[in-house]
């Protein structure tokens, strides 16, 4: 939420800083500003709306300077205005200031400063901060007669103890003309390190085509950077050694390539993000799963008596199926908790309770935050998350990596099938410790390994699910309908549609249906129902029957084939006959082209929904 980036080096720091805005521009869009410092002076230039709207301007200025800090704003305290936007130069022009998170108690800073005749021209609570900072910092030269490094470094650190909330911040001074400031507490903040200049920014996707060679900053920690050098401190003070990281993905796989959207390449993605999560991780019998991260011994883990899984948002959602899978197939007893309600709850854990939180980014406060009460509490956190050296993947105490490449797409597509697809895995893993059979789990590896063929055979049906979202696109209300495992994929789908094409969307157990949502049912409502071949097939069946009789539109998804009464639906979408353990991931596939469509048809921007942002680093 929100993105930073900052440049320090041998070439123009503004067009840089632009690509690198333009690559964050997930992270938040509602305003973006760029300022470089020049002859001593900062020259700032802020637009609402996109990155792309300050481009222009930013090129036309042709500015020459070397170091620059910008920012591409997700709005939290203050309007969508230019002065609200990024970056806010203290009021005295000394500091510039680009800030990620939530000063908590900034009123109550502004109100001291005002107070002493401090003037404010922002609403935000990144102004309060750095005019806090400006403020002791006017102190430290004043009275201590350390140099300006020194001087800015300790009023930093006295500033930094006082504000309550979260921060990612890069900071410019007009007396350090070399060098640039970094600070993290709660919110990502990333150097990279490249040959005769260096870089800051909260998600080293900013960084592609410049360098792979990262540090990821912890809680706490301070960076000062120069062209050629860095160094990293701590709020005491202390030298912290720096680890580099060197990351592994091509420039290539954050770029669009031929793909009109974002969403569109990484749905289509999703054979490949589905093999990338398997490779290496069946065991040479052809038994069962293996996970090298879990750092958890089999003997520990057959001592589990409960897992609870944490997440937000679709992360939420494959949480559910991992619910369904676990527990049909490993019979282990399985929650799943918002990870927002968790971690200010207390609920009361078993001490043989594994826990699990699931996040693509990696950064998502509440998963985070939820995750470092649990750890507090002395449980054992284990993670899925995409985003590799991401805060809550280098926080907890092992997990598994999802491979599935950047995700650039605001709304989550590869990341969820990846997490759903690895959920299953765990599902045989764990089974597999407990009553499983070799039988069993040589069957379920057999059908894993055959989930990316089969989302391909699911993608070839584009056109058809296109045309059916087109059809319906003018429809004001969606239900999604679905039993058991697929109960998530309705929940899912429902996101989807309401992310990206802002059709009001319910997704509901198909029985429940009957308790209230059946009101809604018109011909204005279409209703998406999974039809999957089981046990219930017929009772799934009946649901839409219902449906039918209240002259609701049907879109049914399903694997029964000809099973599947062709006059009981006005679009019938099939996917492949598989084993249960691969629905789930097999019906995401029409649901998420269903939303991408309609999107498209209502002219929506499929890759930054409105008021969205992909990463939520603000509570
Ligand atoms: C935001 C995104 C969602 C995502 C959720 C959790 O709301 O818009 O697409 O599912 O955050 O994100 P995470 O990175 O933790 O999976």
């Amino acid at each position: 939420m929100c993105g930073i980036i900052g440049y320090i080096g041998k070439q123009k720091a503004s067009p840089i800083l632009l690509n690198g805005l333009q690559r964050l521009e997930y992270r938040g869009y509602d305003s973006a500003g760029l300022a470089v410092l020049e002859k001593g002076q900062f020259n700032a230039l802020k637009r609402t709306g996109r990155v792309e709207n300050l481009r222009k301007p930013v090129l036309a200025a042709d500015s020459q300077a070397r170091l620059g800090i910008s920012h591409t704003r997700w709005a939290t305290h203050g309007g969508v205005t230019e002065a609200n936007a990024h970056p806010h130069v203290s009021w005295d022009g000394r500091l510039a200031l680009v800030h990620n998170g939530v000063i908590e108690n900034y009123k109550a800073i502004k109100r001291e400063l005002e107070a002493k005749g401090i003037e404010f021209k922002s609403e935000t609570d990144s102004e309060a901060l750095v005019n806090l900072i400006a403020y002791f910092y006017n102190l430290e030269l004043k009275e201590s007669g350390k140099s300006h490094k020194q001087a800015l470094l300790q009023a930093l650190r006295t500033a930094l103890y006082q504000v309550e909330g979260t921060y990612g911040i890069g900071i410019m001074c007009t007396d350090l003309p070399e060098h640039m400031i970094g600070a993290r507490k709660g919110s990502p903040l990333v150097i990279g390190v490249g040959k005769g200049e260096n870089l800051l920014a909260s998600d080293v996707t900013a960084f592609a085509g410049r360098t792979q060679n990262v540090v990821y900053l912890s809680d706490g920690q301070i960076a000062y950077l120069s062209e050629e050098d860095f160094e990293i401190t701590n709020i005491d003070a202390e030298t912290v050694s720096p680890h580099i990281d060197t990351i592994s993905w091509d420039i290539e796989d954050a770029e669009l390539g031929a793909y009109p959207h974002y969403m569109l390449k990484e749905i289509f993605e999703q054979p490949m993000a589905i093999e990338n999560a398997m490779r290496g991780r069946f065991s040479q019998d052809g038994s069962t799963a293996q996970f090298g991260g879990l750092n958890i011994d089999p003997r520990e883990l057959r001592q589990i008596d409960r897992i609870l899984f944490l997440g937000c948002g679709t992360a939420w959602h494959s949480c559910l199926v991992a619910e369904y899978l676990i527990e049909k197939y490993a019979r282990i007893p399985v929650e799943v908790e918002y990870a927002s309600e968790f971690r200010y709850r207390n609920a009361p854990l078993d001490k043989n309770t594994l826990v699990f939180t699931v996040s693509q980014s990696g950064e998502t406060i509440d998963t985070l935050e939820a995750q470092r009460e649990a750890k507090r509490k002395g449980y054992r956190v284990l993670g899925i998350t995409n985003v590799v050296g991401s805060t809550i993947a280098r926080e907890n105490d092992g997990g598994i990596y999802q491979h599935s490449g950047p995700e650039i797409g605001v709304a989550s597509t590869k990341a969820f099938t990846a997490q759903v697809h690895i959920a299953a895995m765990l599902a045989l893993y764990l089974g597999r410790m407990r009553d499983m059979s070799f039988s069993e789990g040589i069957q379920i590896v057999n059908a894993l390994k055959k989930a990316p063929g089969m989302v391909a055979q699911v993608l070839n049906q584009t056109e058809h699910i296109k045309e059916i979202a087109e059809r319906f696109a003018e429809k004001s209300d969606y239900l999604f309908l679905g039993r058991q495992a697929m109960f998530p994929i309705a929940l899912e789908g429902a996101l989807k549609l309401k992310e990206v094409s802002y059709i009001h969307a319910e997704g509901y157990p198909a029985a429940e249906m009957k308790h209230g949502p059946i009101a809604l049912i018109s011909p204005e409502c279409p209703t998406v129902a999974f039809a999957m071949k089981s046990e219930i097939f017929q009772k799934s069946l009946a649901n839409v029957q219902e449906i039918r009789a209240r002259k609701g539109p049907v879109i049914a998804i399903t694997d029964a084939g000809k099973d599947f009464p062709a006059d009981l639906a006005d679009a019938v979408i099939e996917i492949p006959e598989a084993h249960e353990v691969v629905q789930p991931v097999l019906a995401s596939i029409p649901v998420q082209l269903l939303a991408y469509y309609t999107a498209l048809a209502r002219n929506c921007d499929v890759d930054k929904p409105r008021n969205l942002a992909k990463s939520v680093t603000v509570e």
